[in-house]
């Protein structure tokens, strides 16, 4: 961190911040241009988090030189992560594919929808069974029985199961049932349950939020960092801007950017943000080509049926286009299909 000093500074000043972040046990290193002066804090700054050096008489502006998400970031971590689910690797080697069911419905459906799901090459079964929603008329999910529905088709298929939590109060529940907790872009500030979540003892599934910039994703992911679990990966799933044509709009620059500032995988759900069947092959080829660690696609037998999300659900045809698609790029990309 550096403290840069107000060309009118007076020697008083800039003695009072030295003083100041010496008492706190940090290190100052005055150094004097010709008409400006900066002092160089080495240390644990963070022992400052109260100090308010930016209001502090003299002082112009203060400006970080380390990533304040420590635990994720690649400065203090340069090898990229693998996180494994269920056994099942998501990291810069392997292209991991997660398809299943945006909502549990009922057994019948999430064993169809898993199967599909194994057919587009899919190594890890996704399901809601707690569903968050605009509208408090909508299906909310069918929470611990569709936990059980992912257990039994989990049983049958052999596919580990990613699945949404809500709140702290249920992550235990949650936790109970699931080989990965999915936190949903509207909770990524939730940061009770990214706290509980990291506690949980499993890999969890961090959603970016439709309006957080990278920054807040990066430090929601330090939210559960901190309470010891580095099993953490990330999921570009669009964010809200200004244009209407798609559901959301995919950051597909997201996906290098927080590999290059973090350490953990990062992968893109082209479902919820094209939020149109004819988008997500397109979106998650692009997902592909920008160097995703992986997607996440929604898929159901009957989409025209499905209790939330049918419009952006693939179905057979569309599947077998994917897995194409995966199968030539993974490859391209220098990876192993999981
Ligand atoms: C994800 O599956 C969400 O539950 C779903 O996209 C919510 O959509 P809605 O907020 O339009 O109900
Ligand atoms: C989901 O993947 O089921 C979901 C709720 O997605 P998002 O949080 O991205 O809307």
């Amino acid at each position: 961190m550096v403290v840069v000093m107000a060309p009118e500074a007076t020697q008083q000043d800039i003695d009072s911040i030295v003083d100041l972040v010496r008492a706190a046990g940090v290190d100052a290193f005055v150094s004097r241009g010709l008409t400006r002066t900066i002092v160089g804090l080495v240390g644990d700054v963070h022992a400052l988090a109260t100090a308010n050096l930016r209001s502090r008489k003299g002082v112009q502006d203060v400006v970080r030189i380390s990533e304040p998400h420590k635990l994720v970031s690649r400065e203090h971590h340069p090898a990229r992560s693998v996180v494994r689910v269920g056994g099942v690797p998501i990291g810069p080697d392997t292209l991991t594919v997660i398809a299943g069911p945006c909502a549990v419905e009922t057994v019948e459906q999430t064993l169809e929808a898993a199967v599909m799901a194994r057919a587009a090459g899919a190594a890890l079964l996704r399901g809601g069974a707690f569903k968050p929603r605009t509208s408090p008329y909508a299906y909310q999910g069918l929470g611990e029985a569709g936990l059980r529905i992912l257990a039994e088709v989990r049983a049958e298929t052999g596919m580990p199961v990613v699945t949404e939590v809500i709140d702290p109060a249920s992550v235990e529940l949650v936790a109970g049932y699931a080989d990965m907790l999915q936190v949903g872009t509207r909770n990524m500030q939730n940061f009770a349950l990214l706290q509980a979540v990291g506690s949980a003892g499993k890999p969890v599934l961090l959603k970016r939020g439709f309006a957080a910039t990278v920054d807040e994703w990066l430090m929601a992911a330090e939210y559960i960092a901190q309470r010891g679990n580095l099993d953490i990966v990330l999921c570009e799933r669009g964010i809200r801007t200004f244009e209407t044509a798609t559901r959301n709009t995919l950051d597909i620059s997201a996906v290098p950017v927080a590999q290059r500032r973090s350490h953990l995988p990062v992968i893109v759900d082209p479902s919820h943000s094209g939020g149109r069947r004819e988008l997500v092959i397109p979106l998650a080829r692009a997902a592909l080509a920008v160097g995703a660690d992986g997607v996440m696609i929604d898929v159901h037998p009957a989409p025209e049926r499905a209790l939330c999300d049918g419009a952006q659900a693939l179905v057979g045809e569309d599947i077998r286009e994917f897995s194409i698609a995966a199968s030539i790029l993974s490859p391209v990309m220098g990876r192993t299909l999981t």
